[in-house]
């Protein structure tokens, strides 16, 4: 009898210490002890084993090399549909010392929303994508879980004489965009779309929910550009909505090498950050072969906020090489250039931009550089070269100057404002699977970048946060790092970097918000003592 009482009490204990090591029983325990009640707990927590687990994982993967049987899964998924949800995740993840990793579009470059080399969790924010519109004042509340083209969508639905200047691809998330900066092709005229940020609502590393006011303007700086995964999680953006003109101008030139590309991507250098603040022009450059001939294509995108009249005597006097003509000219709505410039159809309705699924996905890597002074025509001609000689790695040019320039360095995270001429995005793409074809066209890009180093920006080498790329530098797992973040922290926010780690610092002192390339804290030794 007593022995009978022993082997059911020991295997009692055996089974409430196998509970206790599962980390999921352990995260569910936790929520609850937070006041989540157990029927929603059920809803929004996924482990391996629940039979959605795979298809929410993958709702929102587009990069293909993070689809695959060797990327690291989550051991958990929660997608909070409260304020409370996302408090009471970001408590546990605390209480249980687990990497959290925060997702809204997805769009991350290097995947770091959704992978991870140690244990972690997913806090996918895609319930949250309410947007609430105030025509009244010119300003709406955004979900960070939205995606631009919805949001785009919703504006043109009340206004046709408003927009919002961010990204281009419109399935891109606004959690990720906007903490990163994010920027479209209204970039010369209006900024970024962090210059148009007038409040936030974000949950902190003590669960609190807090907004503009009861963050501070030191956060609120923080998560203007400085990458919101660092700082907190946000739940929305406030932004002030910009005029668009009833018609605007859009238009796409392809030129080949033997059709005076050279040329006309020499000339469009001495003219991108200074011709009209209405006109952006963004340039693919791209090795293609054609009649069994490698050459490079430049396709030169553009947007004009007015109409085509006024566009041709722009083009005309300062950029006579683009060879634009009254009848490349296509004028439009806003919203029609939106779904022009994601190469829908002119058959294509705007209700497309409601849709969450992009056509496909591709294996991808992407990399950034800024270019400050023109780079010469015998040097573009070598640069066509390469590309050609290199194989399959694309670059994009995509104009600055206009506003960009009249905003101090300071005046948000985001430090590429005066002085640039262009960005550059190089890009490459695949099918083929496995390990041999990353490794290819990963060097490829790498070959590419190597190559351009005497033609960019230099001490430091600038990057774009959004454009992220783990090459330039990172704190493998997130670990409590000052020195390896410094690598990448200043190429991505100059002398903001100093500004960033003391917020940091302050808020998340024990750096629960971190992630391959997240912002430090400060090493102990440099942080102030308060009286
Ligand atoms: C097809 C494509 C087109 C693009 N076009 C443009 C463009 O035109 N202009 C441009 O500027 N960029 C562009 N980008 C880059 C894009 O802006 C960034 O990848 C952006 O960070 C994506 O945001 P997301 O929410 O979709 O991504 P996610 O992968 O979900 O997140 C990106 C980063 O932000 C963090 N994060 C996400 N949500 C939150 C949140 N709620 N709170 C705190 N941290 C969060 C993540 O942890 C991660 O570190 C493009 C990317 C792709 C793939
Ligand atoms: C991910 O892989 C699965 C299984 O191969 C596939 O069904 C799905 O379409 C892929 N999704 C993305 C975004 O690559
Ligand atoms: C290229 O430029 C030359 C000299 O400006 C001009 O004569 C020629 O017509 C141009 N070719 C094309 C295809 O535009
Ligand atoms: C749409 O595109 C087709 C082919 O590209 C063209 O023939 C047609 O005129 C266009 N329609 C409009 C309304 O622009």
């Amino acid at each position: 009898m007593v022995i009978l009482l022993l082997l059911v009490l020991s295997s009692l204990n055996s089974l409430s210490s196998a509970q206790s090591d599962s980390l999921y029983d352990n995260f569910v325990q936790c929520l609850a002890q937070n006041n989540v009640p157990n029927d929603q707990i059920s809803r929004i927590v996924y482990n391996p084993t629940n039979p959605s687990f795979t298809s929410v994982l993958e709702s929102y993967i587009r990069n293909r090399r993070f689809n695959v049987s060797t990327t690291p899964k989550p051991s958990i998924i929660v997608t909070p549909v409260e304020e409370s949800h996302v408090s009471a995740t970001v408590l546990c993840a605390k209480k249980l010392g687990i990497q959290l990793k925060i997702r809204s579009g997805g769009h991350d470059y290097e995947g770091i929303s959704y992978v991870s080399i140690v244990e972690f969790v997913i806090l996918d924010m895609f319930n949250f994508r309410s947007i609430n519109i105030d025509m009244a004042t010119e300003t709406a509340w955004v979900g960070s879980g939205a995606l631009l083209g919805e949001l785009y969508y919703r504006i043109s639905e009340k206004s046709n004489v408003h927009g919002f200047p961010g990204g281009v691809c419109p399935t891109v998330g606004v959690g990720g965009h906007l903490s990163g900066a994010g920027y479209g092709n209204m970039l010369r005229r209006h900024g970024l779309t962090v210059d148009h940020v007038i409040d936030a609502k974000i949950v902190d590393a003590t669960g609190r929910v807090l907004d503009r006011k009861s963050m501070g303007e030191d956060l609120f700086w923080a998560i203007k550009g400085g990458g919101g995964a660092s700082f907190g999680v946000i739940l929305a953006y406030k932004i002030k909505l910009v005029p668009v003109p009833e018609v605007v101008t859009v238009f796409r030139i392809e030129k080949m090498m033997n059709q005076n590309a050279t040329e006309a991507v020499y000339q469009y250098q001495t003219i991108a950050d200074k011709i009209d603040n209405d006109l952006f022009i963004r340039v693919l450059l791209q090795p293609i072969t054609r009649n069994k001939i490698r050459s490079v294509r430049a396709t030169f995108i553009g947007l004009f906020l007015g109409d085509a009249n006024r566009l041709l005597s722009a083009t005309d006097s300062e950029f006579p090489l683009l060879g634009l003509k009254k009848a490349d000219c296509k004028e439009m709505s806003w919203i029609y250039s939106v779904l022009f410039w994601s190469n829908f159809d002119n058959t294509t309705k705007p209700e497309v931009l409601l849709s969450r699924t992009p056509d496909s996905v591709n294996f991808l890597k992407r990399k950034s550089d800024y270019v400050k002074t023109p780079i010469s025509k015998s040097d573009l001609e070598s640069l066509f070269k390469k590309m050609v000689e290199v194989g399959k790695v694309g670059m994009v040019f995509n104009s600055y100057g206009g506003r960009m320039s009249e905003i101090p360095e300071s005046e948000t995270p985001f430090p590429h404002r005066a002085g640039n001429i262009f960005k550059i995005q190089y890009s490459v793409n695949w099918e083929d699977e496995g390990e041999e074809a990353d490794q290819n066209y990963i060097q490829q890009i790498r070959e590419m970048y190597s190559y351009m180093a005497p033609f960019v920006s230099k001490n430091p080498r600038e990057a774009y946060l959004n454009y992220r790329d783990l090459d330039i530098g990172t704190t493998d797992n997130g670990k409590d790092s000052y020195d390896q973040g410094k690598v990448y922290g200043v190429k991505y926010f100059k002398d903001n970097f100093n500004r960033l780690v003391k917020i940091k610092t302050m808020v998340d002192p024990d750096n629960l918000f971190r992630n391959e390339q997240s912002i430090p804290v400060l090493p102990f030794r440099g942080r102030k003592v308060r009286k």
